[in-house]
C-alpha cells in the first residue's frame, strides 16, 4: 500500500527528473506530484511537459504559468537592488529558486505531500537555494534530491527510462547545462571547464554576437518608483519590460558574461551568462538613481545592494536580513521615478540622457554659467573646517620629520 502522505517533485521535463518519478515511486512509497514552472525559459510548451509528467508515473502534475509573477515579485526586486553578484552576474538562476520554492510548498500543502525533491546536482547553488528556502517557508516539509544522492549517470538514466518504458525523447545531449529565464540564460560545463577555453558561438541564444551589431538603437524606459512603467511611451508591464529589453538588447549583443564564480559552497566555477535585458535595465535604473537619490541615502545603498545580491545568491531569499534589507530599498525607491535614454549598440547600453521630476540634480547649483545660485565664498568655510583634522596631523608629522616628500630629488 502506498504511503499516504505524497511527494512533490520539481518536474523540468528533462531527462533527469523523468527518471526521478518512477525511481522516487519505487524507493518512497509515495505518490508522485510533479510541479512544473514557466518562468520565461521558453522550450517545450508546458502541455507537453504536463502529458510527460503523467506518462512517467505521476499522480497529479501541477503547472503554473508563472511569468508574471516572477518578473514584479522576483526580478523587480533585483532591479531596485542593482542586484549583480561578485559585480557582473545578474542572479537568473538564484531568483527563481526561491519562486519555484513556493510554488513546491504550495503544491506540497494542496496535494497532501510531507517531501519535496529537487533534481540538483550536489556541487552547486541550486541544491541549496532549493533547500533552505524550502525549511524557511515551511520548516516541517523534508527535502530529497535523488540525483545528488545517486550520482545517476546519463547511461544508467536512459536505460532505466527504457526499463521502464518513459516516454524520453532521446534528444543529442547538450554538453552544457543550461539554466534560463526570462531575467537571463546561465550556460556551464563542458568544454568551458577549462577557463583559456573561449566561448564558441553556440553557447548564446538570447544574444547575437555585438561584433556585427546592426544600426544603434536609441530607446527610452520610464520608471515609476523604479518599476519600467513605458518603453517609448508606451505603456509595459514588468514582464513586457524585460521581454522587450531581452529582444532589444539581445540583438545588440548587450548582457554576455564570462567570468570564474565563487560558489556558496566553495567552489569556483567558470560561468557565462546573457542577460541582456537585466543588464541593460539595470544600467537605466542606476543612472535614475544617481540622480534622485540623497548622496547618504545612495552610499549606503550601494553597500546594501551588494549584501542584497551576496545573500540572493547564497539562497537567503527568504531570510530576515533579506527582508531588513528589502524594507530599506523599498523606501529609497519613493522618488526614482522619472526617464532615462539610452542607445544600445555592439555590446553596450550607454545611457545618454536622464530627466525626473524628482530629480536632485539642480541645473543653478551645478551651472558653471550665469544663473549661478551657488554661494562659492561659502566653500572657503568648509574647506577650512573640513581640512582640519588633515591640518593638524600634517603639523605633527612634520615636527616629527615624517612629512609628505616633495623635494624633486626624492620624487
Ligand atoms: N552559477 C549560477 C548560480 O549559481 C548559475 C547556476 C545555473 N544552474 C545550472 N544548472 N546551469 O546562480
Amino acid at each position: 500500500m502506498a504511503d499516504e502522505k505524497r511527494l512533490v517533485l520539481a518536474y523540468s521535463g528533462g531527462l533527469d527528473t523523468s527518471v526521478a518519478i518512477p525511481y522516487l515511486k519505487e524507493r518512497t512509497g509515495k505518490d508522485i506530484v510533479a510541479v512544473s514552472l514557466d518562468v520565461g525559459q521558453g522550450g517545450e510548451s508546458l502541455d507537453t511537459v504536463h502529458d510527460r509528467a503523467l506518462a512517467c508515473g505521476a499522480v497529479e502534475s501541477y503547472i503554473v504559468d508563472a511569468r508574471d509573477e516572477f518578473a514584479t515579485e522576483y526580478c523587480m526586486p533585483a532591479l531596485a537592488a542593482n542586484a549583480m553578484y561578485e559585480g557582473v552576474y545578474p542572479l537568473v538562476s538564484a531568483i527563481s529558486r526561491p519562486l519555484i520554492t513556493k510554488h513546491l510548498v504550495r503544491a506540497a500543502h494542496q496535494f497532501g505531500a510531507d517531501t519535496i525533491a529537487h533534481g540538483c546536482t550536489g556541487k552547486g547553488n541550486d541544491q541549496v537555494r532549493f533547500e533552505v528556502s524550502i525549511m524557511s517557508v515551511d520548516p516541517e516539509l523534508k527535502a530529497i534530491s535523488p540525483i545528488r544522492d545517486l550520482s545517476l549517470t546519463r547511461d544508467v538514466e536512459i536505460a532505466y527510462a527504457q526499463d521502464h518504458k518513459l516516454p524520453i525523447e532521446q534528444t543529442e545531449k547538450s554538453p552544457y547545462s543550461i539554466d534560463q529565464n526570462v531575467w537571463g540564460r546561465a550556460i556551464e560545463t563542458g568544454y568551458l571547464e577549462d577557463p583559456w577555453n573561449a566561448p564558441t558561438k553556440d553557447v548564446y541564444s538570447y544574444t547575437d554576437d555585438p561584433a556585427f551589431p546592426p544600426v544603434e538603437d536609441e530607446v527610452t524606459i520610464e520608471f515609476k518608483q523604479g518599476v519600467p512603467v513605458k518603453i517609448d511611451g508606451r505603456d509595459v508591464t514588468p514582464l513586457q519590460a524585460i521581454e522587450e529589453m531581452n529582444r532589444r538588447a539581445g540583438a545588440q549583443g548587450i548582457g554576455r558574461i564570462d567570468i570564474i564564480e565563487d560558489r556558496l559552497v566553495g567552489i569556483k566555477s567558470r560561468e557565462l551568462y546573457e542577460a541582456p535585458g537585466a543588464v541593460a535595465l539595470i544600467a537605466a535604473h542606476d543612472e535614475l538613481e544617481n540622480m534622485t537619490l540623497e548622496r547618504e541615502q545612495h552610499r549606503i545603498k550601494r553597500d546594501l545592494d551588494k549584501r542584497w545580491a551576496e545573500l540572493v545568491y547564497d539562497a537567503q531569499w527568504y531570510s530576515p536580513a533579506k527582508r531588513s534589507i528589502d524594507a530599506f530599498i523599498k523606501e529609497t525607491q519613493r522618488y526614482v521615478s522619472g526617464e532615462i535614454r539610452m542607445t544600445l549598440h555592439g555590446g553596450r547600453a550607454v545611457v545618454t540622457g536622464r530627466r525626473s521630476d524628482s530629480s536632485l540634480y539642480d541645473f543653478n547649483l551645478a551651472t558653471y554659467d550665469s544663473g549661478d545660485s551657488f554661494d562659492q565664498h561659502a566653500s572657503n568655510g568648509f574647506i577650512e573646517i573640513y581640512g582640519l583634522p588633515s591640518k593638524v596631523a600634517a603639523a605633527r608629522d612634520v615636527k616629527f620629520g615624517n612629512g609628505i616628500e616633495v623635494a624633486a630629488d626624492k620624487l
